[in-house]
């Protein structure tokens, strides 16, 4: 009989029982209240490795002073009943003070991909994943590491920071999963109320609208920004911060034509909530 799963909070506890997992090890790191497009992460972890781990961590130095960490949804009673069900191995659900000791000063920094996008709204956010990540894969060990393409510059950087410190993890992007209506799960959606939650399908409204140009032909990369920016402007309670047609290898502009891989990606305000959406066109992540 399989052993129970078991929810650890001590290091010295984390390193011994993890000596004895059955490899590969997966990791699917999160920040808690799970959704579906966190489970689907941890059903294909679950398929491809023998021992999976969950971390669960709501990382204080990726949310800037004016973002939402303090009200940022939280609810474990609820995830451990959901990762049960996965039958995860081991939730590694570390305290702030575990994972930034008293006088902490150690950064983890992607220099460039960082410059853009996301990177240009909040700049000190992928320093803090980016440095989380690290400790979290340095204290689990794993083989294979599980992100979701709704984030797409963070699973870009994460593999940046992976290839670049040698950490021996294949690093997997799974696809955003989305309600009926088209919106990208996220754990921020929560916060939306019922006219905001409405508004808020305007984000792959305006993606699948360049989606659907591009697959017509379309390879203007100013042509396919202005699609999404005219279909995101029909909505009053959309505040565009940016609309990007992207080269994947290092997330700048598209100037012109197309000529490769290209990430489409959006970042909206709906009342106070900050939204990402993307899709990938001629290739994949
Ligand atoms: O995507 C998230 O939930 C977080 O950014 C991550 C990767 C768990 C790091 O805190």
């Amino acid at each position: 009989m399989k052993e129970l799963m078991q929810v650890i909070t001590s290091l010295p506890e984390l390193r011994k029982i993890r000596s004895h997992l059955a490899e590969p090890v997966g990791l699917v790191p999160t920040m808690g209240y799970l959704h579906e497009g966190h489970l689907s992460l941890i059903r294909k972890a679950r398929q491809e490795c023998a021992s999976v781990i969950v971390s669960i961590f709501v990382n204080p130095t990726q949310f800037a002073p004016n973002e939402d960490l303090r009200r940022y949804p939280r609810d474990l009673a609820h995830d451990l009943q959901l990762l049960k069900q996965e039958r995860v191995d081991i939730v590694w659900n570390p305290s702030p003070e575990i994972m930034y000791p008293t006088g902490y000063q150690t950064w983890v920094t992607v220099e460039e991909l960082t410059q853009t996008l996301e990177g240009k709204m909040r700049p000190t956010h992928f320093r803090g994943v980016t440095t989380v990540v690290s400790k979290l894969f340095n204290a689990t060990q794993p083989q294979r590491a599980y992100f979701g393409q709704k984030d797409a510059q963070q699973a870009l950087v994460v593999r940046r920071m992976t290839q670049d410190l040698n950490f021996p993890i294949e690093i997997i992007v799974c696809p955003t999963q989305r309600e009926a209506d088209g919106l990208a799960m996220s754990s921020r959606n929560v916060y939306l109320n019922p006219a905001e939650r409405q508004a808020a399908t305007v984000l792959s409204r305006a993606l699948f609208r360049a989606q659907g140009a591009y697959e017509q032909g379309e390879r203007n990369a100013q042509t396919l920004r202005d699609l999404m920016l005219s279909v995101l402007k029909t909505e009053p309670l959309a505040n565009v911060q940016y609309v990007s047609c992207a080269k994947i290898e290092d997330l700048r502009e598209w100037e012109g034509k197309i000529q490769g891989t290209a990430l489409l990606s959006l970042a909206v305000f709906v009342g106070q909530t900050h939204l990402i959406d993307n899709v990938v066109v001629g290739g994949s992540l």
